[in-house]
């Protein structure tokens, strides 16, 4: 049994690439509605970490719980029907397709079916899709616009606002704020505390401190694959956690 205080916990997680060691016994648990922090260097293990947690690979040895009961997902749909939605810098949105179809890919709304058809709802799909962006404050044009006019920071809004939408339990967040400018990179720092305030937790994956540090409420550090730092930010600061991981 796992500890079901957490929604999530990692426990003696080890995996191998061909003979690298990308994470050798590392331990991770969030909270309900906590915003955990991942930092660490180039190559730590904090991507292939969530991947694992996201149902891309399996671990290779160590064990997963999802509210205190243990989970074996063998591919990112098995953790996407719990919740555990992952927002990828560059692959979180199809740029080439509407803001709406983005929203609902995979999930449409279907006005009608029988057997294996079925009539896409557009009409609710179009109204649905403008309030949830409405709920974290974005202001586009048309539901019908491309993602591919969108900037970054906007794209990283519509794949919040689609994770609120489907009421992830849990979304991760790699590099989010990665090429965007100051402004953007606050917006979806706006983004992430908005995420909280609906009860949603989130793993925030940044390699700058001053975008993880102030939203925050844990920090965990990786090395080398392994886990070296876990503090509530209360009990840390930015300079000791610079200290911490940029020690050979
Ligand atoms: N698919 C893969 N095949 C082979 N090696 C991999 C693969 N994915 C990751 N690795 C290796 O595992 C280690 C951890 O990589 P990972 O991508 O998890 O690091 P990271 O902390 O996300 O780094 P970054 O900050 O650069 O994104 C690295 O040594 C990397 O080269
Ligand atoms: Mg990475």
């Amino acid at each position: 049994m796992g500890d079901d205080k957490y929604l999530v916990e990692m426990l003696n997680i080890h995996k191998w690439f061909a003979g690298v060691c990308a994470l050798r016994g590392v331990d991770f648990a969030i909270g309900y509605g906590e915003i955990v922090g991942l930092v660490g260097d180039n190559g730590a293990g904090k991507s292939t970490l969530i991947k694992i947690l996201s149902g891309f690979y399996p671990p290779d040895e160590g064990k997963i719980f999802f509210e205190g009961e243990e989970k074996h997902f063998s591919s990112p749909r098995e953790a996407r029907k719990l919740g555990i939605e992952t927002i990828y810098q560059e692959a979180a949105m199809v740029p080439k397709m509407s803001i709406m179809r983005n929203i609902f890919m995979g999930r449409e709304l279907l006005s009608f079916r029988m057997g294996p058809v079925g009539y896409l709802d557009i009409p609710r799909m179009e109204e649905e899709s403008m309030t949830a962006l409405q709920k974290v404050d974005l202001k586009l044009r048309s539901p019908h616009a491309l993602v591919d006019e969108l900037s970054g920071g906007q794209r990283q809004g519509v794949a919040i606002a689609r994770a609120m939408y489907f009421k992830s339990r849990l979304v991760i967040l790699d590099e989010p704020t990665n090429n965007l400018s100051v402004k953007e990179s606050q917006r979806v720092l706006e983004f992430i505390k908005e995420l909280k305030k609906q009860g949603i937790s989130s793993i925030f994956i940044s390699h700058n401190l001053y975008h993880v540090y102030p939203v925050a409420d844990r920090i965990v550090i990786l090395s080398h694959g392994e886990k070296i730092g876990d503090f509530r930010k209360e009990e840390t600061s930015v300079e000791e956690i610079t200290r911490l991981m940029i020690l050979p």
